[in-house]
């Protein structure tokens, strides 16, 4: 079944702007849970310039629902997750000067690193997906790993300027899911998915996650927190 995961980055990111306590990236979180989010999404980057072990902490501690921990796929990064034990931990790239995750895990052509980082938190019974574009070599790369799921890079599908491209974007990203389903992988998305374009990757077979931050912070804005997460669960469901 296809859920929603709220991404809470983006209240980080607004608090940062200021360097203050509010808004608190952990009261979004309860609120989204309210709201029915099935679970919360938040990347502690390696240099916390957005979400600190703070809120990683307290969202352990207060949390109803599974909390996805994004991070670079780096030993450093280790620690902060076996000492939190997420549900979830997603290996995702990292550049310092990114706005936000630009591109997939080259987890081809970084192969011994991601499993070794993948074998690591799955000792310690964290579940992990690794974040890629739907490209043939990197899901099998992914599935060579032993990572149980991957999170299909949602980004040129959302970014298509044409209904040709969209269309095709689209095709990448359900023929994805079918191969790695084959090989054995669940199948996680997200990146840039919003209001208008979500309800066809809702609708791939077998989809489970849909990690989404931007367009839903950005909503409730306007509409407030509560009533821009019900808004996205009903196009989900
Ligand atoms: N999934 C991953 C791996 C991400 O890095 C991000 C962005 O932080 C998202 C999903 C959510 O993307 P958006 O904020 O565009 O919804």
């Amino acid at each position: 079944m296809t859920v929603l995961c709220v991404n809470i980055d983006h209240v980080a990111t607004l608090r940062e702007a200021r360097k203050i306590s509010e808004p608190d990236p952990v009261a979004a979180a309860l609120i989204c849970e309210l709201a029915g989010a099935a679970g919360i999404t938040l990347h502690v980057r390696e240099d916390r310039r957005h979400a600190k072990e703070r809120d990683l902490e307290l969202l352990m501690r207060l949390a109803k629902t599974r909390i996805n921990l994004e991070m670079a796929a780096a030993e450093s990064m280790l620690p902060i997750a076996l000492k939190y034990r997420p549900h979830q931990v997603t290996l995702v790239p990292e550049r310092r000067e990114e706005v936000t995750t630009e591109g997939g895990l080259d987890v081809a052509g970084n192969l011994a690193r991601i499993e070794s980082v993948t074998n690591a938190l799955q000792d310690a019974g964290i579940r992990v997906s690794l974040f890629i574009t739907p490209d043939e070599n990197q899901i099998a790369a992914a599935a060579e790993t032993g990572a149980e799921f991957i999170e299909l890079h949602t980004g040129c599908y959302c970014n298509a300027k044409d209904e040709e491209t969209l269309r095709h974007e689209l095709e990448s990203l359900v023929r994805g899911a079918r191969i790695a389903q084959d090989l054995g992988l669940r199948v996680n998305a997200g990146h840039g998915l919003n209001y208008r374009n979500v309800r066809p990757v809702a609708l791939i077979e077998g989809m489970e996650d849909l990690n989404i931050g931007h367009s839903i912070i950005a909503h409730a804005v306007f509409v407030g927190l509560e009533r821009a997460v019900k808004e996205m669960l009903i196009l989900i469901r």
